[in-house]
Parts: C-alpha cells; structure tokens; sequence
C-alpha cells in the first residue's frame, strides 16, 4: 500500500498503542493511514479500531484504502478528536494514538492552502467545512490578537511590529498571498531575509493553531482520552513543536499526581486520588536518525506515553 503520509516512529507506537489482546483501540489522527495500516494487520481477531479526523479528504481515502485483516472491525468517524465522547466509552480502550498536526498530503496538495512555496490563498483549514478559514481569521482579528498568537503560537520575536505589519499589509477585498505575509516579515525583520522561510513557517503555524484550534482541541480530547483508557490502556502522543508538545505534557500532568490540593494548603483537602495516569517513558522517544534520513518530516517528532492506573 502507498501512503500519501509516510507513518511516523513506526515501530515505537506500534510496541506501546498495541497488545495481543483483542479490544479497542483508537487512531485520533488517522491521516494518510499509515498507523492505522499497521494496526489493522496487528490487532487480534475480535478487535475493533476506531480512526478519526476532521478532514474528509483523509477520510475518504480512509474509507477506499483501510482493509481490517479478519475478524478486525473499522470504525471509521469524520470528527473532530475534541469529540471523541461521541463515540468512545469511559474505560473502554485498550490503546489510544494522537499524531498530532498536518499531514504531509495536506502540506502538499497546493489547493488546501497550507503550503507558503506556492502563491495560493491562505487556506489552513483541516477541516474543509469548517466555516473560518485563515483568511477570514487575519480579517477579523486585531492586532493585539494576532501579536498574541504570533508569541503563543510559535514564539516570534517583536510579535506587535510583525501582527501591525502583517494587518497594513492584507486588504479584505483581495486574497490573502504567502507574498503578503512575506513582505511584512521583511519589514519586521530586515536583516533576516535569509532565514524567510522558517519565519514564514513560523507565521503559518502560529495561524494555522488559531484557524483549527489546536491546544483546545489537544486540552479536550486528552481529558477525555483518560477516562476513556481501561486500566492497563496506553495513551501514545506524537508532537512536533515545542507549544504541541507542552500542550500534550502539561494536559498529561494533571493525571500524573495523586493530590491536586493548591501547594499553600497544609493538608490535603481534595481526596489525594486523583492519579490516573503514570509515564512509561520519562523522556520522550525520537525518531533514529535513519529515520530523519529517509523522511525528514519526523526529525521534530516526539513521542510520549502514558498508562491508565
Ligand atoms: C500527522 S497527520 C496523521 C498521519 C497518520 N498518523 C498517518 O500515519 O498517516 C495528522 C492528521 O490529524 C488530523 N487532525 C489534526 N487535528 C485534528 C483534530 N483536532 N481532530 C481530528 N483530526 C485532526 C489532520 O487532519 C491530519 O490528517
């Protein structure tokens, strides 16, 4: 099978998400398929997998490509993971896989807007449907707004000239170009125009998490992703930025302790049993470099992982 996502740290997730034992499993990410291939050769018979995303196109290729072994059933839902409750009993799953971000056919394909090597509108959606695409967001934004997302988002420096900079130079009644934002990032930063690409990058990302709501959608779906682990079940996180991965650790700690008592309180008041989850790696797992060689997507990828108590 040809993938138009080459799956990440492969063998990693597939030792942690998965065990012999028949159950359910879920891919909240499922992309161009990739883990979720494996998963289907891999689970036992009498296995379910449930695969989510919100883009359609990944789920329709889902749907023409993903083929269960025997005995394996797919269920396939075109949502968002924020709403995984719809679908995924408390302490029911046995594994549960987030590969965070976007896929590489969304980087590629030039009509979805997600690439700035191309002088195409700013799109930035994963979700085609969704109504705010990065356009309307840059319309409607102040500049204050945008300057926090620039900080938050992807840690720019001098986040206010660049938002002012970025807002003089858009015009609701033309497209927003890769070309605009250029320009605004040579104003803000002159004698960086050779690093242009990885600023504008920066920029793209730090929209694009505003666009898709992508801490909320992280926050959320984890809370609920814990509850929703049978005890035993492994939480897999795959990250590949510094704000993702923060999201995933800090969302991950509030199950990490027993007691969640203000630290000013000399007695615990709140019960002391709030761990659910414990670490089943203390650092986060990296890509080899053989694997950076052979898809330079993964060289930023962190994997975490996580037990429910
Ligand atoms: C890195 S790709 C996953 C690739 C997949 N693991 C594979 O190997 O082919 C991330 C996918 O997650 C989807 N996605 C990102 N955020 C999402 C969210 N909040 N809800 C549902 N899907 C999401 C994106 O649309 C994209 O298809």
């Amino acid at each position: 099978m040809s993938f138009y996502h080459e799956p990440v740290l492969l063998g990693e997730v597939m030792g942690f998400w998965l065990n012999e034992i028949p159950g359910e499993y879920t891919d909240c990410t499922m992309g161009g398929g990739g883990h979720s291939h494996y998963a289907l050769q891999k689970l036992s018979p009498g296995s379910v997998l449930h695969g989510f995303d919100r883009d359609a196109q990944a789920i329709d290729y889902a749907r023409q490509r993903l083929k269960p072994a025997a005995g394996v059933d797919l269920h396939i839902h075109h949502l968002p993971f924020s709403e995984l409750s719809q679908v995924l009993k408390p302490q029911s799953q046995n594994g549960i896989l987030y590969d965070l971000g976007v896929s590489s056919r969304q980087l590629d394909d030039k009509s979805r807007g997600f690439s700035f090597s191309t002088e195409t509108p700013l799109d930035l959606r994963m979700d085609q449907n969704a109504s705010l695409d990065a356009q309307e967001w840059l319309f409607n934004s102040s500049s204050e707004e945008l300057s926090n997302a620039l900080y938050r988002n992807s840690d720019m420096r001098s986040s206010r000239r660049l938002a002012r900079n970025i807002l003089a130079e858009i015009d609701p009644n033309t497209e927003v170009l890769p070309e605009h934002i250029r320009r605004a990032l040579l104003k803000t930063y002159p004698r960086q125009s050779r690093d242009i690409n990885s600023l504008l990058a920066r920029v793209f990302q730090a929209v694009r998490m505003e666009v898709n709501g992508e801490i909320y959608e992280i926050e959320v779906s984890l809370r609920y992703a814990v509850q929703a682990l049978k005890p035993g079940g492994v939480l897999c996180a795959i990250s590949y930025h510094s704000v993702e991965d923060r999201a995933v650790k800090k969302t991950a700690a509030e199950f990490l302790q027993a007691c969640v008592c203000p630290p000013r309180l000399p007695i615990c008041q709140c019960g002391g049993s709030h761990r659910l989850l414990k670490k089943l790696v203390n650092k986060p797992l990296l890509p080899t470099s053989e694997e950076v060689a052979r898809n330079p997507r993964a060289r930023s990828a962190k994997l975490r992982v996580y037990q429910r108590l």
